[in-house]
């Protein structure tokens, strides 16, 4: 299905023979066992280098021995800094150093004297660092491969960790999922390519639907069909349900009759030239990721799905490709929406939005969800206002709006929440319909986000603009440059810390 994940075994400590050594050092605790022993088997060489290296064990710090001796190809230090401020994401950081440091070695071994559900963590953040995304390099060496195959994770209890890296192990096979999603070219993934992939989680117990554009006509999905209207590619929608919380195990006493579920809903455009609108040569070709909203929501659903997480949740897709040709959206076009409200066309590169706003309306009219939350890449203005060091949040409602936050501090997929108002509202007003779908170049990120906040009916919503966060030009602990699959673990916190029983 997605990309391998490393081969991943905990065992009690042993010191390695061969291979690579990852001694995990805290900043403020005396030597471990697994230090000991390893430097005493390459006769205090492990100290000198730690000395030589001034490693304090830091936060981020990490020394390098080569050859140090024992058989062994490397040691490495990785520094944990102070006990007290290990946070469940710096040891998953801890562990994808870790495994960065070890890549050129086939078998590796990481050591450490913390909790069976910290190492559980450091081995996700391990595995998550190796994901590669190499299926069209037909020719590489194989000396320019990482050769990392298994990785030994030495602890107290490593029966404990190996029970706590069961869920996690499902988390990175939905991180994994969106990441070869975002990945691929917009000339394998078109909208039906991605429906199939999407049906084949069936196998994780999901229940998938999917609607071509027959019924999506019927339905009347003008401002999606609108956008697809230009392409040679069908476009499909994909409602994804995963039931664990009503339909799951029985005898567990006080079952509600089926509470709301919680949506997730994607924009999936999978390749977004600007339409009529064309956008510029020059980077066009990032545009193959402009389904990386669509792309999290569907490694989110395998996520949940792959931990039997305790929860009603549903993952809706609405998947497009934006072409120019003779049969394209032209600015200046009126759209009948699904909700009814008509929409004129200001630039047809403002494609995102339409389909989320059909999308949005029939999850909330079909499911009546407790709340629906939106991520897209919908703005190059999100970009101008965060960088690439928060997706930005637009939200009708605190509560969802804090859970949110924390959970994005917590997973590391950091949050910033953005301003709604009826000023920002006001500059989507058209002459000719409802709604004009643009608001102009100042705020653009925050007109758009009005734009869709007209079509969730009053339901709780969140809308995360992701369109910086979903693709990195390069290597952070626990992702390798690429596609971040930005939301997954994010949104698997949120889920996992509020909305499981
Ligand atoms: N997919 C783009 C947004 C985007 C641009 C994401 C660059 C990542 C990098 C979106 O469909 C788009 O083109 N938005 C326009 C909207 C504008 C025409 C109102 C934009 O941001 O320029
Ligand atoms: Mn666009
Ligand atoms: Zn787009």
């Amino acid at each position: 299905m997605a990309a391998e994940i490393l081969d991943i075994a905990f065992a009690p400590f042993i010191l390695p023979t061969s291979g690579a050594l990852v001694l995990l050092i805290a900043e403020d605790t005396e030597p471990g066992e697994a230090q000991h022993a390893a430097d005493a088997a390459t006769q205090g060489a492990v100290s000198r280098a730690l000395e030589a290296g001034e490693f304090k064990g830091r936060k981020g710090q990490s020394c390098i021995m080569l050859a140090p001796g024992a058989g062994l190809s490397r040691i490495v230090a990785i520094g944990l800094g102070k006990m007290a401020e290990l946070t469940p994401h710096a040891v998953e950081e801890a562990g994808g150093r870790a495994a960065g440091a070890v890549q050129r070695d086939k078998h590796a071994a990481v050591a450490g004297a913390l909790a069976p559900c910290q190492m559980a963590g450091l081995a996700m953040g391990a595995a998550l660092r190796c994901y590669r995304f190499d299926r069209y390099r037909t020719k590489e060496k194989a000396e320019d491969k990482p050769r990392l195959a298994t990785l030994h994770v030495l602890c107290a209890e490593p029966a404990a960790a190996k029970l706590a890296f069961a869920p996690l192990k499902a988390v990175v096979e939905g991180v994994f999922v969106a990441r070869d999603l975002v990945s691929e070219p917009g000339n394998i993934l078109t909208p039906t390519a991605m429906a199939d992939r999407c049906e084949k989680l069936e196998s994780l117990g999901l229940k998938i639907e999917i609607l071509g554009p027959k019924e999506l006509a019927k339905l009347g999905f003008g401002a999606l069909l609108g956008v697809s209207q230009g392409s040679a590619q069908e476009p499909r929608v994909v409602v994804m349900q995963w039931m664990g919380a009503s339909s799951g195990e029985k005898g567990k006493g006080k079952k509600k009759s089926h509470p709301a579920p919680i949506a997730f809903i994607g924009k999936g455009v999978t390749f977004d030239t600007g339409g009529i609108s064309i956008k510029p040569a020059g980077g066009m070709e990032d545009m193959k990721w402009d389904m990386a909203g669509a792309g999290a929501v569907v490694g989110l659903m395998a996520a949940l799905a792959g931990r039997r997480a305790k929860v009603d949740a549903i993952g809706i897709v609405g998947l497009v490709e934006n072409m120019p040709s003779g049969t394209a959206q032209r600015p200046g076009d009126v759209v009948t929406t699904y909700s009814g409200q008509t929409v004129e066309i200001i630039n047809t590169d403002a494609e995102g939005r339409m389909v989320l706003a059909d999308v949005l309306w029939y999850c909330q009219e079909r499911f009546a969800p407790k709340f629906m939350i939106d991520l897209a890449t919908l703005t190059g203005a999100m970009i101008i206002s965060l960088g690439h060091e928060y997706g930005g949040m637009f939200s009708n409602d605190d509560e969802l709006a804090a859970q949110l936050f924390a959970a994005g501090t917590a997973s590391g997929e950091k949050l910033w929440r953005m301003p709604l108002g009826e000023a920002y509202d006001k500059m989507l007003k058209s002459e000719i319909a409802d709604m004009k779908h643009v608001g102009g170049r100042p705020g653009g990120a925050i007109s758009a986000a009005q734009f869709i906040q007209r079509f969730v009916n009053g339901c709780k919503w969140a809308h995360l603009d992701i369109a910086g966060m979903v693709w990195t030009t390069k290597d952070a602990p626990c992702v390798p440059k690429g596609a971040t699959a930005y939301g997954v673990r994010l949104l698997d916190r949120f889920v996992a810390d509020h909305y499981e029983n």
